[in-house]
């Protein structure tokens, strides 16, 4: 915890300040909206004193009725079907970006002209051209910005990121990732937004992105990648039980190799037509001293093998990541017994963002972040053989 925010807490601790209120407007309440709406809710009560109270004032959906259903589903007090008037409402300081990627562009844009910070879900944009031109116009708004790659915040991957940046692994050599997921793997699942080409990414561009800000957190920049795609259903019903059929743009399978300036080389598998996992991202990482395991499956652990352990007692051992390890604070009980869960993440993320906006300090994943990854997607589904190299526009200036 910085010095400001060890003042602000002992302030509003003691009642010597209230902690500021933020309005926030949610666009898009399906999935990960609602897990938006959890943590939004959860955060004052898992972090105390929080670092801002988070007020949700209003949610659009793609109807007014939709919205309705969302507003009182979450517990909202105001609905649109206009998510225009969210960006335009004076009462909203922070905007949640959760609809289906190709709306990020134009929502995030409107947004930070009319002076809103932003959270934005992953990937950033469809491509990285768009992901560039929200970053670029975050920037010269003067507002700050955050990419929900929200498995960074798990804290069992902190840890893994502390004990590789401590050294403790010595140099990295080698990082295995996946994300494996078996939703698609029925063919009767009808087309839906993510099937499009023109609006999402496929395995690699949709879980895979978060495998590659995996990558880049903990073992640093990525220089080149190659990679293949498969689809295994071409063509799926247009709606359940329908006997209309509509082409599928995107991969369902997806494989790359990575290479990291620093020398080390990558693998990154996405499926999401793997039966039987269920969100199955891991990661094993090998340095010249030893390695780290990471299951989502299995959170709360991290699998760790140190070479400089006494020779009889070495092997792999489980690290059980509790009340002593990064975010301790937001396991509860704050003791050895309990684990967090995938809303956690979302409730550290918003913690960490808001955090960092009220106290005026450089936060991360930020828009830049979500640019990268869209270019190393972009880059890995090209279709062109061999390796590709990554060649990214640096960071503003101001950052
Ligand atoms: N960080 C994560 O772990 C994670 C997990 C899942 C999804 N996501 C991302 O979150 C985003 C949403 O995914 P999802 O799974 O919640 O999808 P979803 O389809 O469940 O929800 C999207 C919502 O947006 C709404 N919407 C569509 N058009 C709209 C409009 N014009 N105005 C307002 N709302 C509109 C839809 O009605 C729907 O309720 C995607 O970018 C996805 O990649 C992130």
């Amino acid at each position: 915890m910085t010095a400001r925010r060890e003042k602000a807490a002992v302030e509003a601790n003691t009642g010597a300040a209230e902690p500021r209120r933020l309005g926030i407007g949610l666009i898009g309440g399906g999935f990960i909206g609602r897990a938006h709406a959890i943590a939004l809710r959860s955060l004052p009560l898992q972090a105390f004193p929080p670092a801002a109270l988070p007020e949700l004032r209003v949610v659009a959906e793609a109807t007014p009725e939709l919205a309705g259903q969302a507003a009182r589903r979450l517990d909202i007090p105001d609905a649109t079907g206009r998510w225009e008037e969210v960006v335009e409402r004076d009462d909203v300081d922070v905007v949640a970006v959760a609809t289906p990627n190709s709306m990020h562009r134009d929502v995030v844009l409107a947004a930070v002209e009319h002076g809103k910070h932003v959270m934005c879900e992953k990937p950033l944009g469809v491509d990285a051209k768009e992901a560039l031109g929200m970053y670029r116009a975050a920037e010269a708004a003067g507002v700050r910005h955050y990419v929900a790659f929200n498995y960074r915040r798990v804290p069992a991957v902190t840890f893994a990121r502390q004990l590789i940046t401590e050294g403790r692994i010595g140099a990295v050599h080698a990082f295995r990732g996946k994300y494996l997921y078996g939703g698609n793997t029925d063919p009767s699942v009808p087309l839906g937004w993510r099937h499009r080409r023109s609006e999402a990414g496929g395995a690699l561009g949709d879980v895979g992105s978060h495998v590659v800000d995996l990558a880049r957190f903990l073992v640093g920049e990525i220089s080149e990648v190659t990679s293949a795609t498969r689809t295994w259903t071409p063509r799926r019903p247009l709606s359940p039980g329908s006997t209309e059929y509509g082409d599928v743009g995107t991969d369902d399978e997806g494989a790359m190799l990575l290479g990291f300036r620093n020398g080390a080389l990558g693998v990154v598998q996405a499926s999401t037509c793997a039966p039987g996992r269920y969100n199955n991202l891991s990661f094993e990482i090998n340095g010249e001293l030893g390695s780290v395991e990471f299951d989502f499956e299995r959170m709360n652990e991290l699998r760790v093998y140190l070479s400089d352990d006494p020779r009889q007692l070495q092997g792999f051992h489980t690290v059980r990541v509790a009340g002593a390890h990064p975010y301790g604070p937001f396991f509860y009980p704050e003791n050895d017994g309990f684990g967090v869960a995938f809303t956690e993440t979302k409730v550290i993320e918003w913690h960490e963002f808001l955090g960092a906006l009220v106290h005026g300090e450089p936060v991360q994943p930020d828009f830049y972040d979500g640019y990268v990854a869209n270019c190393i997607i972009d880059r890995a589904t090209s279709h062109q053989s061999g390796w590709v190299p990554i060649e990214e526009e640096p960071r503003e200036a101001s950052r």
